[in-house]
Formats: structure tokens, sequence, C-alpha cells
């Protein structure tokens, strides 16, 4: 098997973490990022200690083109993570993922094509025996162009076994180095996808030359379950995505795949060759960068953690119950079976305050993992003064919404310069809106609404003149207290597609106008791309 899987000092072997935050996981309904947003998650990728990093489908659109050079350019570098493209199995796809990933130092072709019988007959229209006859084909034009092609038989799940391993065979002998086995659908059990790995080791012919790697989506919710199954048969390598984000019920969660093998290493240690008792991680990954990407990937596509989440969710940590408060109190083991620490939540509630200089928020901001220019570090102390001005105590979490609101968003082509709101029990919530517009012309107007939020849209929308539906809003506090900043998600459709915002503010007023605008101006920039990009959902 490649170096990949093998740790430097010991030579046992690793799981490889693939992530495809970018990529699958950009294809959830109004995940749509742009190409400094990608560029923002890739690098806390690379600082989390991601393998390899599939950053987008250069083919379908100039944006994710330009998305994966720029990937490769900045993020790419010698010690950086492999950067991978995807491209259907076709000479036109395959060039143009070479072409993106061109300025990387370690790059990666990920080539697919269904194996199914119900993919072939209807969506390709194509015979087994011409799959039999593209993918070699295919493989070995990826191969001419880079040296680590993966190739993955789309629908494995459903596909016939024999004629997979004859796929993966043919794939193999033509230069694959990574086979991935997607579960397309989210259609097998545990059970089932080990026994289809145990299948492929055993049956075909020159598997020793290639990784297995894993794929699957979480329609039964099964994705992160059929995954470990499939580590306990031979795959090492995990294709999955921060908070599982991904299409349709979304791909299987980074950070429940890494704590599982972090928590039980013992119980995962002899499938991978290793003492039980080995304390030597099963994956490169630093969990304490977990929390903070997880919160950046939110923040960025609006797709938000429900608070059950496993890991990553508000309640994770949180014991409600008396008898399990009274048993934390006397030893944490007694229900905690993850140090929260370990992911990177603090118990340092207090960190900064009214009177904390530029030096100390400098440092707090580098300590949890931010390193800005010195133009962002202005603009992010400037929010973080006006923050500490309404609110006496600023922690991490307030320092993360901070950024989030301030410095990790898109280019505003309308930007909120004032709201005013009047609003109570015996008044008709009345709403006034100043934004100013990209040639930095203020426009003002007024409207009336059911509730505050309601009046503040229809004003923005007096002033913005876009036909969209509001489907989705959120409000979550950043931390406890009366005082507390509010994050307001939310999620519009225009058109069919659907467009996020975020913004983090102690008026929560103030933070549904921001988020509002947030989503007009991806609703703006991405109608202003759209003449290029015709490829969308082609698979
Ligand atoms: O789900 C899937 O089959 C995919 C492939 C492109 C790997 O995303
Ligand atoms: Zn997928």
């Amino acid at each position: 098997m490649g170096i990949w899987c093998k740790n430097m000092d010991n030579q046992s072997e690793r799981i490889i973490i693939f992530d495809t935050t970018l990529r699958d996981g950009e294809q959830s309904p109004g995940a749509t990022l742009n190409v400094d947003e990608k560029l923002t998650i890739a690098k806390a990728l690379a600082r989390l200690g991601v393998d390899i990093i599939e950053a987008g489908f250069p083919y379908s659109s100039p944006g994710d083109f330009e998305a994966v050079q720029k990937i490769a350019n900045l993020v790419g570098t010698q010690e950086g993570p492999t950067i991978c493209a995807l491209a259907r199995a076709t000479t036109s796809d395959i060039k143009t993922a070479a072409e993106a990933l061109k300025p990387t130092h370690k790059k990666r072709i990920h080539t697919f094509l269904a194996t199914s019988d119900i993919h072939l007959e209807y969506k390709l229209k194509k015979t087994r025996a011409d799959v039999l006859a593209i993918v070699p084909e295919m493989v070995a034009y990826a191969k001419s162009l880079v040296d680590d092609v993966e190739f993955s038989p789309e629908d494995a799940g459903r596909s016939d076994p024999e004629f997979l391993y004859q796929v993966l065979e043919s794939a193999i002998k033509a230069g694959a180095t990574t086979v991935n086995i997607p579960d397309t659908v989210g259609y097998t059990t545990p059970g089932e996808y080990g026994a289809l790995i145990k299948g492929i080791r055993e049956n075909v012919p020159n598997i020793d030359q290639a990784i297995i790697s894993v794929h699957g989506h979480n329609d039964l919710g099964l994705a992160v379950a059929n995954f470990l199954e499939a580590v306990k048969n031979g795959a090492r390598q995990l294709e999955c995505t921060i908070n599982g984000i991904g299409e349709r019920a979304g791909n299987a969660a980074l950070e429940e795949l890494v704590m599982a093998l972090h928590v039980r290493r013992q119980y995962f240690n002899p499938f991978l060759g290793r003492a039980k008792e080995s304390t030597e991680p099963l994956t490169g990954i630093d969990t304490k960068q977990i929390y903070k990407v997880s919160r950046l990937v939110s923040s960025l596509t609006g797709m938000v953690v429900q608070p059950n989440k496993a890991i990553v969710g508000a309640n994770a940590f949180a014991h409600e119950s008396g008898i399990h408060q009274d048993g934390v109190l006397k030893n944490p083991l007694t229900y905690e079976i993850i140090n929260a620490e370990s992911i990177g939540l603090t118990n340092n509630q207090l960190v900064l305050g009214k009177l904390s200089g530029r030096n100390a928020f400098r440092n707090r901001l580098k300590e949890i993992g931010y390193e800005l220019s010195e133009q962002d570090l202005n603009k992010a102390f400037v929010r973080f003064k006006e923050v500490a001005d309404k609110k006496k105590e600023i922690t991490d979490r307030d320092l993360e919404a901070i950024i989030s609101d301030e410095i990790q968003q898109p280019p505003e082509l309308f930007k909120l310069e004032l709201v005013q709101v009047s609003c109570g029990d015996h008044a008709s919530p009345t709403a006034t809106v100043v934004l100013r517009d990209a040639e930095g012309k203020e426009l003002t107007d007024a409207a009336i609404g059911t509730g505050p939020v309601d009046a503040v849209y229809k004003a923005i929308n007096r002033v913005i003149d876009i036909p969209n539906e509001l489907i989705e809003f959120s409000v979550q506090s950043v931390t406890a207290g009366i005082d507390a900043m509010g994050e307001v998600t939310i999620r519009l459709r225009h058109k069919g597609s659907i467009y996020s915002g975020y913004a983090a503010n102690t008026d929560i007023i103030v933070a549904a106008a921001k988020a509002y605008l947030n989503a007009l101006n991806r609703l703006c920039a991405v109608t202003n791309n759209q003449a290029n990009s015709d490829l969308q959902n082609i698979y």
C-alpha cells in the first residue's frame, strides 16, 4: 500500500482523512460559497490536519475552476495537504481538473463513472461493456497528467459486486492508486457495507496496489456507522465533510468519524494492526481545531448545526438533568466520554473586556487560531470595541462570532448603514433602513410589518427589488446571559435556488437585517455569475 497509509514514526497504518466539504458539502442546497470563502475554509482544513482537500469540480463552472486553482496555489504547499479535483470520466473534465490543479504541490484527480445498473440504464444509457472500456482509458488519461489518481464507481453500494470487482481491477491496472466505494444514495447498512469492502479486498486481484476509500451519504443516518464498519474491513481513506453537510441528508461527518476513532482508539487499534493499548492517534487531525472549523463552515454556508448534533452541537456537552449534573460534578467520567477541550471548547469564559487593548485582542485571536492581516485586525478590533461597550465579558465564542460577522463575509454590493425600528404591543411595527450600494449611493426606505423583522425585511425589499421567499430564519445566542450576542442565520429561495445569510450582533434586529442583506448580496453575486455556469447539477 502507498505511503499515505503509513504513519512516518513507526510505519503502522493510519486513516487518511479526505475532506469534501468544498465539493460534495457545497452541493447542499443553499450552501454556495464564493471563491474567498472556499479559500478561508481550505486554510482552516489545512490547519485541522486533513490529508486531502477535495476543492471542487473545475469543469462544472468557471467559479469552481477559479476556487480550485486558488486553493491549489495558496493551500497546496509542500507541507500542506494534497489538493484534489473532481472530474467525470471524460477527457474534457479530466483535462480541466489537471489545469486547475497545476499550481499545487501534491495533486490528485478524482474521476468517477457510475456502475449500478439503474444508473447505467436510466442516467448514462451505457452498457457494462461501455463502462469497462471507458474506465481504464480515462484513468490512464488522468494518470498521464498527474501521479495520484482516484477512481470512484458511482453508486457502488447498489452495483453488482462481481461487476464492481472487474471495474476496480481495470482502474487499478490503468493507474488508480485509490479506489473509492461510494454509497451514493445512502442505502447500505453497516453490515452490508463492511461486507462489500471485505469482498473487494478478497476478490480484486490487484487491490494491494491501491488504497480503499469510502464515501457515503446519510439518507438513512448510517453514513458514519457504515464507514466505521468499512475501516474494520480494510478501508483506509474516509471521505467526509465538516458538520456532515452535503447532497440531500449530507455526507459522513468528519468530526464524528475522527472523534469515534479517537475516543474508541482501543477498539479500532487491532483492525489497523496496532496493539490494543497503543495511544498513537489513528488520524492526523488536530482535534482541538474541530469546534472552530465547525463554526466557520456553519457561518459561511448558512447551514445551522442542530443543537443535539454529535460532537459540535450546542448541547453536546450540556448536562440538563439533576442526576447527570450531580454525577459530572462528582466525576466527569460518569456521563462524559469526550473532554470538551479535546475539540477546542475552552472553559475560559472571561477573555477580554472593554479595557483590553489591541495587543491582547490580537494575541487572544492568535491563541484561538485566527491570524488576521493588519487591515482585517483593525476592522475586527473596531467591532470588538463596539461589542465590548454593550457586553461586559467577551468570550472566545464572541470573538469567533465577530470574526464570522466582520471578516469572513462576501463582498457587499449593498451595505447596511442604518436600521431603526419602532414596535411594541400597542404599535404597528415600523422600520426604516438606509443602505449603500456599490456606487456609494444612499438608498432609504421604510415599511410596516407584522413584527420588527418583517418590517425590516419589507423595508429592504422596497430598496432591493428581488422577489424571494424566506424559508428559514433562526436566532441563536452565542453565549448565555441577557447581554449575549445573537447569531441570525437565514435561508431564502429565489427562482428555485436557495441562498443563505449570517450575521451576529448584540441587537438581534440589526443581526436579522445584516443576515438578510448577506443573503441578498450572495444572490446578486451568483446571479451576476450565472451566465458563466450552465453546468450546475450535471450528475
Ligand atoms: O456520492 C457520490 O457518489 C459522489 C461521487 C462523485 C464520489 O459524490
Ligand atoms: Zn457524494
